[in-house]
C-alpha cells in the first residue's frame, strides 16, 4: 500500500488538515459536536447496521472516530485512509487495535488490497470535486453486494455556499470555502446536486437504498440555539446509502 495522493484538490486538502488543524479537530470533536455527533453519526451508523465480521473500508477516515464505532461493534477488519498524514497519525495513535489499519491515500486512486463489504465515507465526499472518478475508484473496492454509505453536506445548504452564503444557482457546480468551527479553518466545499450523486452512483453500478436528511435532535437546542433554530426548517446533512449490484 503506497500513498497516492497525486490530483490537485487530494493535495490541497492534504495541505489543508495540518498537524494544528487534525489536533483542533480532534479535540473540538471530543467535546461532543452538533453536526457529526448530533445529526450525522446516528443516521449514517444505523444505515450501515450490523458490521459483525464484516470488512470496513473508512474513506476520509479523520483521527479513527468511526473506525473506533466499528472495532466496537466486531468488525472483522477495517481499514482506514486519507489525504492527510496528520489524520493519519492520530488515528494510528487513536485506535489501537490489530483488526485496523491507517494509511495516506485519496479517495480517486484509493491504493488498498481486496474489496470491502462496506465503504464509508463520512463528511468526506463534498470535499472531492470529481464525484463519478470518486464512485468509479469506490466501485473497485466494494464487493458486489456490498453497501457505500456516505454523508454530505445537504445539497440545499451546498448550493447556498454554506451556512452564511446566500443561494446562488442550484445547477451550478460552485466551490465555496466554509469556516468549520471544529475545524478551526474554512475549508473548500464542492457544491453537487443531488441528481450528480445519483448519476454518479447508477454510472458506477450502485443503486440507491435509502436516504435520510436527519432532523436535529431537541436536545441539541439549549447546547447550540442558533444552529437548531437554522436547522428545524432545513437540512443539514443527506446520508445516502447505497448497494454495488454488478462486479466492478
Ligand atoms: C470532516 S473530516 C471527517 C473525518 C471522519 N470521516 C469523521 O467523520 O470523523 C474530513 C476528512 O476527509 C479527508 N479528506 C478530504 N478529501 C479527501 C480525499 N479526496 N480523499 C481522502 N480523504 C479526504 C480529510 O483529510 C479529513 O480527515
Amino acid at each position: 500500500m503506497h500513498p497516492t495522493v497525486t490530483q490537485a484538490d487530494e493535495k490541497k486538502m492534504a495541505k489543508i488538515y495540518s498537524a494544528k488543524i487534525a489536533r483542533t479537530y480532534f479535540t473540538q470533536r471530543r467535546k461532543g459536536t452538533f453536526v457529526n455527533d448530533g445529526i450525522v453519526n446516528p443516521a449514517l451508523r444505523s444505515l450501515v447496521g450490523d458490521v459483525t465480521r464484516k470488512s470496513v473500508l473508512d474513506i476520509g477516515c479523520g483521527f479513527g472516530a468511526d473506525a473506533k464505532y466499528f472495532l466496537r461493534n466486531k468488525v472483522r477488519k477495517v481499514v482506514g485512509i486519507d489525504v492527510s498524514e496528520s489524520m493519519v497519525a492520530l488515528a494510528k495513535q487513536n485506535v489501537r487495535d490489530a483488526r485496523a489499519t491507517f494509511f495516506v491515500s485519496g479517495v480517486y486512486s484509493l491504493g488498498v488490497q481486496g474489496t470491502f463489504d462496506v465503504c464509508v465515507a463520512n463528511l468526506v465526499f463534498s470535499q472531492v470535486k470529481d464525484i463519478s472518478r470518486a464512485f468509479r475508484s469506490v466501485a473497485r473496492v466494494t464487493k458486489k453486494g456490498g453497501i457505500c454509505v456516505f454523508s454530505l453536506t445537504h445539497p440545499i445548504l451546498s448550493a447556498q455556499g454554506g451556512l452564511k452564503g446566500r443561494m446562488f444557482n442550484y445547477f451550478n457546480r460552485k466551490l465555496y470555502n466554509e469556516y468549520v468551527p471544529t475545524i478551526g479553518a474554512a475549508i473548500p466545499m464542492y457544491h453537487h446536486t443531488t441528481e450528480d450523486w445519483s448519476k454518479a452512483l447508477e454510472e458506477n453500478g450502485f443503486v440507491i437504498e435509502a436516504l435520510r436528511e436527519p432532523r436535529t435532535p431537541k436536545r441539541l437546542a439549549k447546547l447550540f440555539p442558533d444552529l437548531y433554530r437554522m436547522f428545524s426548517y432545513r437540512p443539514n446533512a443527506l446520508i445516502v446509502k447505497a448497494r454495488k449490484i454488478k462486479r466492478g
